[in-house]
């Protein structure tokens, strides 16, 4: 059965253990079946994993916003040792918040490296600032791919969140276009078949981030063509971010009943 991944980024949202746990118990109360074929993951700040996976829910996998490739020195970093020793099990990797902070292609190169070495999943992060009228767009994702996927370890998982930068934080009336969502969709899995071969390409998936919410998530799905979606300020609200699954798991029947 084909597969939908919806990856809850709460950012600073959810920012106590009381808060995550009103969350998970919201969510929980649905009961695992309530989302068949859609899988739920939750990239927590750091202070709520060790809370959440203590929870051993059945329906949510948990992991972190990011993860450093750096060890001992470097006050205030965590790495991917740290992150998977309270529970971990995916992260984040070049979030566009955290590569305008500085964060280069090196590092996101590096920081995959370690998430990899940890056996964490990394959800990659591509997106271009703006759109570009001759294209030059494509260009920047296949670049941005390119860098952060040299030598990856073809046995491993790996997830791509596409996220156009422009398009993060706002409403879903400001999202992308599910039209251009699909061109990308094809761009990226074509740039993901040159890099690493068909066989693997084919077992990544691709999700959209970018303004998702209840209203647009249908169309995104169904005409973009992706697998899920990273939900960022939408995920804050367990009901917005359960509406949106429901959404999910509602175009798969569509897809179920068409054939
Ligand atoms: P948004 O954030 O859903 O609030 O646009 C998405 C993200 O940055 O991952």
């Amino acid at each position: 059965m084909q597969k939908r991944l919806v990856i809850a980024n709460w950012k600073m949202y959810v920012s106590t253990p009381k808060e995550a746990a009103q969350w998970m118990s919201q969510l929980g109360a649905k009961g695992t079946a309530a989302f068949p074929g859609v899988d739920v993951w939750v990239a927590a700040p750091y202070t709520l994993i060790p809370g959440l996976a203590a929870l051993k829910s059945p329906m949510v996998k948990v992991g972190a916003q990011a993860v450093s490739a750096n060890t001992g020195a470097h006050t205030g970093e965590v790495s991917a040792a740290m992150a998977k020793s309270v529970g971990a099990t995916f992260t984040i990797v070049g979030h566009s918040e955290r590569r305008a902070q500085g964060e280069s292609d090196a590092a996101v190169y590096a920081n995959l490296q370690a998430a990899l070495a940890q056996k964490l999943i990394p959800v990659l992060c591509v997106g271009e600032s703006e759109r570009d009228p001759n294209g030059a767009h494509f260009e920047y994702i296949e670049n941005q791919l390119t860098s952060a996927l040299r030598g990856f370890n073809k046995a491993s998982k790996l997830v791509i969140a596409y996220e156009p930068v422009w398009a993060i934080g706002k409403s879903a009336g400001d999202a992308m276009k599910p039209a251009d969502l699909q061109e990308m969709h094809i761009f990226i899995r074509k740039t993901l078949t040159a890099i690493l071969g068909r066989a693997v390409a084919d077992t990544v998936s691709i999700i959209y981030g970018g303004s998702v919410e209840a209203e647009n998530a249908a169309s995104l799905l169904e005409e973009g063509g992706v697998s899920g979606f990273l939900v960022g300020h939408a995920s804050a609200t367990p009901n917005t971010f359960i509406d949106i699954l429901s959404l999910c798991k509602k175009t798969l029947r569509v897809k179920k009943s068409k054939k």
